[in-house]
């Protein structure tokens, strides 16, 4: 490995840095499965992470201390992850009797003929999967790639709060372990399952092939646009936008001329990005479809996606068969389970080793 998915050590924590905030989940490994310990959500301003990139290294560091200082513990270093927008992945085929060193040497030139820029200002890591099925003497190997400075963005706002950051990893890879959770009960490989995840800015498509990542793609789209629209309208700052929504307490009077017209604009969104995804190849229909992320918690979302697509939908709770610590807020829990699973799929990363 060189480095940049990393390896375990010391007390880490996992952060999910979006654009609208920091959020941080701990979990425990009980033997007798996982149990969430606490979490944390911290905002930001809106100018501090945009389309994905940190502008404001400080402000984001602050809300990472201050999400660690919520959820408690001693903790030193970071995971974070970047966007998969920003990261080329590749599987190839290396004979398995290179040494490590020879390994990282044959990577390097595998990669520079398939990265658009140039190696120095790439970060590269590989996972060796096992043996490949055509041939016992080569190992499949996942490359991943992505830009330095995608990278050290994150490191810094790691850095400045106070942690050190050994680890970064990659969106698609916490989604995919927080769905392994979540759909525990999948026994037929070949089931199609998509995760939608709508946050702040960002609308992402993943689909699941039983618990095999098969597709993801993003659309610039979040509740930016509905807390701007409410903002402007009514004359209320962002952060007081922001705390009523989360907390549903908006006056009827909004929640019916700005709330319920953006949901319908949620649910054409949605349906958009499955088009894509039926258009994007032979893929037989999705099973089920599941929420994430902040905006999914418009009341009524599922049910009215549920009818429209005609597809089974519900609200991604990676905690639901996890036991949960007493000193979590269980109603605050119920209202941020839905947001927290890209942090949840990260926390599982510490506990694979
Ligand atoms: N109950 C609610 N109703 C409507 N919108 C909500 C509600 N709760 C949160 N939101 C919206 O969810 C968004 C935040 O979601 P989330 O935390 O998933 O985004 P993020 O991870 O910061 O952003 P992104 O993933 O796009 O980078 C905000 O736009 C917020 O207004
Ligand atoms: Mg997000």
């Amino acid at each position: 490995m060189f480095g940049f998915l990393g390896n375990r050590s010391g007390s880490l924590v996992e952060v999910d840095i979006g654009s609208s905030s920091v959020k941080l989940v701990a979990l425990a490994n009980s033997g007798k499965g996982f149990a969430l310990e606490a979490y944390a959500i911290v905002t930001f301003s809106p100018n501090a992470v945009v389309d994905g990139n940190i502008q404001d290294v400080v402000e984001v560091g602050e809300a990472i201390e201050k999400a660690v200082k919520v959820a408690g513990g001693k903790l030193s270093s970071a995971v974070t992850a970047v966007p998969a927008s920003a990261v080329i992945t590749k599987i190839i085929e290396m004979s398995n009797a290179f040494t490590e060193l020879e390994l990282e040497d044959q990577i390097k030139v595998e990669a520079d003929q398939f990265i658009p820029y140039p190696l120095d200002e790439v970060a590269l890591d590989f996972e060796v999967k096992g043996a490949a099925k055509s041939n016992a003497k080569l190992n499949e190997i996942l490359l991943v790639a992505c830009r330095k400075t995608d990278v050290e963005q994150r490191e810094d706002a790691v850095s400045a709060a106070g942690l050190s950051s050994e680890i970064v990893d990659v969106d698609t890879f916490a989604i995919e372990r927080a769905i392994n959770i979540i759909l525990s009960d999948v026994e037929d490989s070949n089931v199609l399952t998509g995760i939608v995840d709508i946050g702040a800015s960002t609308l992402t498509l993943n689909v699941f092939k039983g618990t095999e990542n098969i597709y993801t793609r993003e659309q610039a789209f979040g509740g930016n646009d509905l807390t701007n629209l409410i903002s402007q309208q009514y004359g209320m700052n962002v952060e007081e936008v922001e705390q009523s929504l989360r907390l549903g307490e908006l006056s009827p009077e909004i929640h019916d001329s700005a709330v319920l017209p953006f949901r319908n604009t949620v649910a054409q969104q949605v349906s958009r990005a499955l088009q894509f995804f039926y258009s994007s190849g032979a893929h037989g229909e999705l099973s089920a479809l599941y929420l994430s992320g902040g905006t999914s918690c418009i009341e009524g979302l599922a049910a009215q996606l549920e009818e429209e697509l005609g597809l089974q939908t519900q609200i991604a709770n990676p905690f639901a068969s996890m036991s949960v610590n007493s000193r979590v807020n269980s109603e605050r829990l119920k209202r941020d389970a839905q947001s927290l699973v890209k942090a949840a799929g990260l926390a599982l990363r510490g506990l694979e080793g």
